[in-house]
């Protein structure tokens, strides 16, 4: 570690204010708190956008009403997807490339700087096909999306690289620069980092308040005190429609459920486990780095509990056995459900807010957090810097782009 990240490492504090925390610090919270920068949510994208501002020498203060990685992101399953995925949208698909590409690079950093394996893995993706019509059909409709390597592999060549797949499968599409990473590690690993480059990390923050006066951010209320700043970035995922509305602003989050599995195979069972991800139409199957393999997701808009249903399961459990007959041997772990949060017109909301000065936002990347995080962190300390959303090429991100639109009808 460099003598410039030892010194500033001694100013970054992880404070949790419903657990023991020294008086010191107590002391320090329950004061005014000032940085430049607040970000209000400790899920993967405030904790992203922390760690590049904290990179790049900016002062910054997350705040997280639970802890680190306590919502939407420790329900993921980390994968970074940026070929595999459809995104309906030339930016997204280019930001969703930018992301894996920097987060692969950050991995060394971030690890270092915060001593937690994230837990990335490239081993690439298949996507199988039962059909051969179901596999041209796939290649008519993806042929614009298959820009990055892949492999078409026909039945034996699939068998034989894949020799736990179902002996039904036609044949699959090869993805071999797909990668994972585990989830609440990454995020862990973000906001420690952000912490060891001097930023400050206080979990437990509730009824966080923005403090807008003369038409500008000034701040956060929130239940530790009074914290003053510069600019507010909401990061809150699910939360962050009901917090921008405190500004006046109508930011529309939509819920959609998603309910996944986790199976584990016995060591001797090594050959029926898979070694790559499997990423079919209705199920994924994740190997993880922690030996797990990860089942998922159900997808059901306009949910919001996280209750785990028999039904969601058993569909989740019968689709993967389907492509992967050994995972009826395997031993079930646990299964947990999380709310992915949703937009009107499918983009997040990345970018300032024109009509409030210092207000930006970064939520509402519904599937995607955990690949779009590392791109989101870098554009929002970007926007920070003073670089506009035209000269980041994220103008249809912008915040207010709905309300705008309903003002032109
Ligand atoms: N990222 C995949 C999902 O949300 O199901």
């Amino acid at each position: 570690m460099s003598e410039e990240v030892r010194s500033r490492s001694r100013s970054g504090s992880l404070y949790r204010t419903g657990t023991a925390y020294s008086s010191q610090i107590r002391g320090e919270i329950r004061g005014k708190l000032h940085a430049e920068t607040i970000v209000v949510g400790g899920g993967v994208i405030g904790c992203a956008i922390a760690y590049e501002l904290a990179s790049q020498g900016k002062e910054v203060i997350l705040v997280e009403r639970s802890r680190i990685a306590g919502g939407t992101s420790c329900a993921a399953a980390g994968m970074l997807a940026s070929d595999s995925e459809e995104f309906h949208s030339p930016v997204l698909t280019k930001l969703a490339h930018e992301s894996k590409a920097l987060l692969h690079q950050q991995t060394e950093h971030i690890s270092a700087l915060s001593g937690i394996d994230i837990g990335l893995q490239q081993h690439g993706f298949i996507t199988p096909f039962r059909q051969e019509n179901e596999m041209n059909n796939y290649r008519d409709k993806r042929s614009g999306d298959l820009t990055t390597e892949h492999v078409w592999w026909d039945r034996s060549i699939l068998q034989h690289r894949a020799p736990w797949i179902s002996e039904e499968a036609h044949g699959a599409l090869y993805r071999p620069s797909e990668s994972e990473v585990l989830p609440v590690n990454l995020a862990r690993a973000y906001a420690r980092a952000a912490q060891t480059l001097g930023a400050k990390v206080i979990e437990g923050v509730q009824n966080v308040r923005l403090n807008v006066d003369a038409n500008r951010v000034q701040g956060v209320d929130t239940s530790i005190g009074m914290m003053t700043c510069k600019h507010v970035i909401i990061a809150a995922g699910l939360q962050g429609g009901e917090l921008i509305k405190q500004a006046g602003l109508n930011l529309p989050v939509l819920p959609v459920k998603g309910e996944i599995a986790a199976v584990r195979f016995a060591d001797h069972d090594t050959g029926y486990r898979p070694d790559k991800t499997v990423y079919a139409d209705n199920v994924y199957i994740v190997p993880k780095a922690n030996g797990e393999v990860w089942i998922g997701a159900t997808s059901l808009p306009g949910r919001s509990d996280h209750i785990v249903t028999v039904k969601g399961i058993q569909q989740l459990l019968a689709s993967a056995a389907s492509w992967v007959p050994g995972i009826g041997q395997a031993q079930y772990l646990r299964a947990w459900a999380g709310v992915r949060p949703s937009t009107p017109d499918g983009l997040p909301y990345i970018g300032a807010c024109e009509s409030i000065p210092g207000l930006y936002t970064a939520f509402g990347h519904y599937r995607n957090g955990i690949l779009l995080s590392a791109i989101t962190g870098r554009l929002m300390a970007n926007l920070i810097g003073g670089h506009t959303s035209e000269e980041l090429g994220i103008e249809e991100l912008c915040p207010e782009r709905l309300s705008r639109k309903e003002i032109m009808q």
